[in-house]
C-alpha cells in the first residue's frame, strides 16, 4: 500500500479498515485503494468528535423568528401588479430556454420499502405511471406550452445510478430526447460505528452511503452538470424531490418571482396542518433565512402561537426551490463546499472482527449526511413564496398511513377531480366530500386547471359515474 496513505489513515486512527487488506487478492487491494485515496482522513477526527462520540445539537438562535413569505394569493395591488409581472417572467424565462429541472434521486427509499430506485415506483392511481414518468410527462407538456426545450438533471447515488439509467434506456427516455436528461451521482461518507471507527461494507470496501441532498452542489460542478447548464444557456434550476408527483416542475410565477426579487435560492412553502407536521420549518435569525428540520424545532417553538392562533412558525417546507446557477457556481467555485453535518442514527451492515457481515437489530452506527437547504442561509437573497398544498403537495414516503402512496394516489386522484369539476363536470361525491372515483389525468396532457377545460372540451366529457377509475 502507497506508505502516505498508510500514513494518513494511521494519523486519523483508522488502520482497523486495513484489518483483512493482507489477505486481499491484488486486484481487490487495487479497488479498495482508490477508495480509501478518496477518503479525507485530515477530516475524521474531528468529525468522529462532534458527531458520533459527542451527539451534536443543533443551536437554536436566541433571535430565531418566523421567515417572511410571499403569501398564495396577492394582499394589494402592489403584489398583484408584481405577481402579473412574475408571471410573464417567468413564462418568457421558460420561452427562452433559460430553466431546467433538477431531481433529486439518491436516497435509498427503505421507508417506502420498494426495491428498486424510488423514481421508479408505480404511483400512477390507475394507470401505474411512475413517478419519474410523472415528471417526464410533466416536462413535455411544459415544453410544448412554452415551445422550449428543458434539461432535466437527475442525480443518483451510486447505489442506484446503474437501476436509473437502465430504466430511462429501456422505457425510451419516457418521451423525452436522450441527450436532454443528464444523469450524475452523488457523493458517498463512511459510516461510522457508535465508536467513532469507519465500518468496512467488505474485506475490500468501506460501508459507503449517500452523503445527502447537499452533496447535490458539488456533485452538479464535479459531474460537469454545471458546464452542461451553462454551455446551454440555463440560469435557473428548478430542484424538486423525486417523491412528489404533484410537483409543478417549473413553475412560472415562482421562477418569474424568484428573477425580480433577483434572489439567489428560493423555496415553497406551505402552511403546516399542526405544530409537528414532518416538513422543514422556514425561519430567519440575524437576517438570513434557514430551515430547521421538524426534528430539531423544539417544541416549544413548534407550538407557539400568534394572538389569533394560528402557528407562528407556519412554515413549512415541500422541498421545492429555485436555484440560479451562478449561485451553485460560486458557492463549489474551489470545487469545494462545506456544509454542516447532520447526524443519523442507522443500522448498518458491517462486517464483525472474523470478517462476517452482521446485519444488526437496532441502530449500531452513524451516517453523516449535508442538506441542500443548509445552503438557504449562505444566499445573498431568498425568496419564499406560499403554494397550495393541494396542488403541489403529495409525498410518497411511507408504506402506509401519513405521506404514504396510499395517500398520494388519493391526492392525485382529488386534484383531478377539482380539475375536472372547474371544467364543468360533474362528479360523484361521497358524504364527506371526497371524489367516489379514482381520475387520473395524463401529465402529458394535464399542467394546469388551462389544459383539464382543454381536454373536458375535447372529449365532451360531462360526468363521472361513481366508483369509476377514469384515465384521460
Ligand atoms: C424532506 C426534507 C424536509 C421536507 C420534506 C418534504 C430533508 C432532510 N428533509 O424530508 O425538510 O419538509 O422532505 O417532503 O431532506 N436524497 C438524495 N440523496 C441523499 C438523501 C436524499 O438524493 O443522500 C433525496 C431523496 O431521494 C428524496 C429527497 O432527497 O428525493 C428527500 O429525502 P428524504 O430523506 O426522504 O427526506 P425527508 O425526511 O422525507
Amino acid at each position: 500500500m502507497d506508505g502516505k496513505l498508510l500514513e494518513r489513515i494511521r494519523e486519523a486512527g483508522q488502520e482497523q479498515v486495513l484489518r483483512f487488506y493482507d489477505e486481499l487478492p491484488e486486484e481487490s487491494r487495487r479497488a479498495f485503494e482508490i477508495q480509501l485515496a478518496e477518503v479525507n482522513w485530515e477530516a475524521l477526527p474531528e468529525l468522529a468528535r462532534d458527531y458520533v462520540l459527542n451527539r451534536p445539537e443543533t443551536a437554536i438562535p436566541e433571535d430565531l423568528a418566523p421567515a417572511e413569505f410571499f403569501p398564495l394569493e396577492p394582499q394589494n395591488e402592489n403584489m398583484r401588479a408584481l405577481y402579473a409581472q412574475a408571471d410573464l417572467k417567468g413564462a418568457e424565462l421558460l420561452r427562452n430556454g433559460k430553466v431546467c429541472c433538477l431531481t433529486v434521486a439518491g436516497g435509498q427509499g427503505t421507508r417506502l420499502g420498494f426495491d428498486g430506485p424510488k423514481g421508479t415506483y408505480p404511483i400512477g392511481p390507475v394507470s401505474g405511471k411512475t413517478l419519474f414518468e410523472y415528471f417526464a410527462g410533466s416536462i413535455i407538456r411544459t415544453q410544448e406550452k412554452y415551445q422550449t426545450r428543458m434539461l432535466w438533471f437527475i442525480m443518483t447515488s451510486p447505489i442506484n445510478r446503474q437501476a436509473t439509467e437502465e430504466y430511462f434506456s429501456n422505457n425510451n427516455y419516457l418521451g423525452l430526447q436522450p441527450e436532454q436528461v443528464f444523469f450524475f451521482t452523488q457523493g458517498t461518507m463512511p459510516a461510522f460505528g457508535r465508536n467513532g471507527k469507519l465500518l468496512l461494507g467488505a474485506k475490500d470496501s468501506l460501508s459507503l452511503s449517500p452523503d445527502g441532498h447537499g452533496g447535490t452542489l458539488l456533485a452538479l460542478r464535479r459531474s460537469g452538470a454545471l458546464a452542461k447548464m451553462a454551455e446551454s444557456g440555463c440560469e435557473y434550476i428548478s430542484y424538486f424531490q423525486v417523491d412528489n408527483p404533484l410537483v409543478p416542475v417549473a413553475d412560472p410565477r415562482f421562477i418569474g418571482l424568484h428573477a425580480l426579487e433577483n434572489s439567489e435560492m428560493s423555496a415553497i412553502m406551505l402552511s403546516k396542518t399542526n405544530a409537528k407536521e414532518k416538513l422543514g420549518n422556514f425561519c430567519v435569525s440575524n437576517g438570513k433565512v434557514q430551515i430547521i428540520e421538524y426534528s430539531d424545532l423544539p417544541d416549544e417553538l413548534a407550538e407557539r402561537r400568534n394572538p389569533d392562533g394560528t402557528l407562528a412558525f407556519i412554515a413549512g417546507s415541500p422541498a421545492i426551490h429555485v436555484i440560479s446557477r451562478t449561485f451553485v457556481e460560486k458557492l463549489t467555485a474551489g470545487n469545494t463546499l462545506r456544509l454542516p453535518w447532520h447526524r443519523a442514527d442507522k443500522k448498518i451492515s458491517a462486517l464483525d472482527d472474523k470478517g462476517r457481515v452482521c446485519v444488526p437489530d437496532t441502530p449500531n452506527g452513524v451516517k453523516l449526511e449535508s442538506f441542500i437547504f443548509d445552503a438557504l442561509p449562505l444566499a445573498a437573497k431568498v425568496m419564499i413564496l406560499e403554494g397550495d398544498r393541494k396542488e403541489v403537495f403529495a409525498p410518497t414516503k411511507n408504506a402506509t398511513g401519513v405521506d404514504s402512496a396510499e395517500s398520494c394516489r388519493q391526492m392525485i386522484s382529488e386534484r383531478n377531480a377539482r380539475r375536472l369539476k372547474a371544467a364543468g363536470v360533474a362528479l360523484p361525491l361521497h358524504p364527506d366530500g371526497s371524489v367516489d372515483a379514482v381520475i387520473e389525468l395524463d401529465p402529458r396532457r394535464v399542467l394546469d386547471d388551462a389544459d383539464a377545460l382543454e381536454l373536458v372540451n375535447k372529449t365532451g366529457l360531462k360526468a363521472i359515474l361513481p366508483g369509476e377509475a377514469v384515465v384521460l
